[in-house]
């Protein structure tokens, strides 16, 4: 079998924020999954090989989602008036319950695993449900679509409704098993899930952190979304210093840790966080639909905060990562307006595409998945190519074109899908 594949295009990428990098007319040397070189022409010693021609639109690395719920698929943009508590317990809750059903989670997980591929997420960071078989009828259902996932079995032992609750020993026993028959599956691994503070007593994160540091695993989960639930969580952990202590004491916060929202934290939870190098998911979509807050992104990039970007569906309304990387962009630029005392600023769009690519891969190439994320030598070969469907007349530039897909494109722009070399 050749291992070695050409790709002809015009490739963009961000392997820094600050500026897109784009290549018109390269050509991509592909061996063994990885990127070797990207090339004006074709090297004489590949010139038996055949090129794929990626087309006259962009090529780009294909998306990563940190921090999305498989669950919360079919209830996207359901009852996205209500704030995050209530959002909870009259949608999202429900909605989880009928993952107890093998049937149905059989019936909709591959659905969630093909619109994720769809709209361009080849590697993302899951949250499943309660339920042991479910979830792994999810990340099953991820790596039969050819997709590379974190899949985590959630846990909740308290605040939550009967049929989702578990007692603490069933919580971290599942979690356990969970971890251990992931083991079979080579491109779905398991991530170690307490859903947030609210939902766990401090018995079970103890023990979740020990699963975590005993297996080596990563940790997952909220972090300061909202107002309400900040307080919610200082008199639930009256004697703990701070939400982002509650996960640090219990060995939840560390580099491998991913923090979703993070919007209300004080300066010494962000040192705090910096200090375990624990990385924050930005989830704009989610944030706005349910009145939660702006995360203050700018600020974050500025200090050196680990950043990544989530599409958080449900609470967020589309898989498409474009569109989260336009939000996180108007959601800085309302910040900054709205507070001008604070002395915010406006984040770039390729700032926010770096986070959806390069930023996104931090997370995977530090779990020992190998560099991703952008169009470098010895990166894995992750890339979407993108048709606007310019009329030729209107020249428009390869950046020009992936701005213009950025804001108003779809899925139906996205042509080629490939994910480690290989075409999806
Ligand atoms: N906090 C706890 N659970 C959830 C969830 O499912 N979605 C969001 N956005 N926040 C949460
Ligand atoms: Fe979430």
């Amino acid at each position: 079998m050749n291992l070695t594949a050409l790709y002809k295009g015009h490739f963009i990428d961000t392997p820094t924020p600050d500026e897109f990098r784009v290549r018109k007319d390269a050509i991509a040397i592909v061996e063994a999954g990885k990127l070797l070189s990207l090339e004006r022409s074709v090297p004489a010693r590949f010139s038996s090989l055949p090129v794929k021609d990626l087309g006259e639109g962009v090529v780009i690395p294909s998306f990563i989602d940190l921090h999305v719920h498989a669950p919360q698929h079919m209830q996207m943009g359901a009852g996205l008036d209500l704030g995050l508590l209530d959002w909870l317990e009259n949608y999202t809750y429900p909605g989880e319950s009928r993952f107890a059903d093998e049937d149905y989670a059989q019936a909709l997980y591959p659905l969630f695993a093909a619109e994720l591929l769809r709209q361009g997420s080849l590697r993302s960071v899951v949250y499943g449900t309660v339920h042991l078989e479910s979830t792994l009828i999810l990340a099953q259902a991820l790596e039969k679509a050819g997709l590379m996932a974190f899949v985590g079995k959630v846990n909740m032992d308290r605040n939550a409704p009967d049929d989702l609750k578990e007692t603490p020993e069933a919580s971290f026993k599942g979690s356990d098993a969970f971890c251990r028959r992931l083991a079979d599956i080579d491109r779905v691994r398991p991530i170690v899930t307490p859903r947030f503070a609210p939902n766990c007593t401090e018995t079970l994160m103890k023990d979740l952190g020990q699963l975590a540091q005993r297996l080596a695993l990563p940790v997952q989960s909220h972090l300061a979304e909202t107002l309400s639930e900040v307080q919610w969580v200082s008199q639930l952990f009256p004697e703990r210093r701070s939400y982002t202590d509650v996960y640090n004491d219990f060995g939840l916060l560390g580099p491998a840790s991913l923090m979703a929202h993070a919007i209300f934290l004080s300066d010494a939870e962000i040192d705090l966080i910096m200090q375990r190098d624990a990385t924050v998911v930005h989830c704009p979509s989610a944030n706005i639909n349910l009145s939660s807050g702006i995360m203050p992104l700018g600020r974050y990039l500025d200090k050196g905060v680990n950043l990544g970007l989530g599409s958080d569906v449900g609470a967020g309304h589309t898989l498409g990562m474009y569109r989260s990387v336009i939000q996180a962009v108007q959601a800085s630029k309302l910040l900054r307006v709205l507070r001008p005392e604070e002395d915010h600023r406006a984040v770039t769009l390729s700032e926010a595409f770096y986070l959806a690519t390069m930023g996104n891969g931090k997370f995977f190439t530090r779990q020992g998945w190998g560099p991703c994320g952008a169009f470098e030598p010895g990166m894995s070969f992750d890339a979407l190519s993108i048709d606007m469907r310019f009329p030729e007349a209107v020249e428009m530039s390869p950046l020009n074109q992936l701005e213009r897909f950025l804001y108003t494109g779809d899925d139906r722009h996205i042509k080629t899908w490939i994910l480690a070399g290989k075409v999806l």
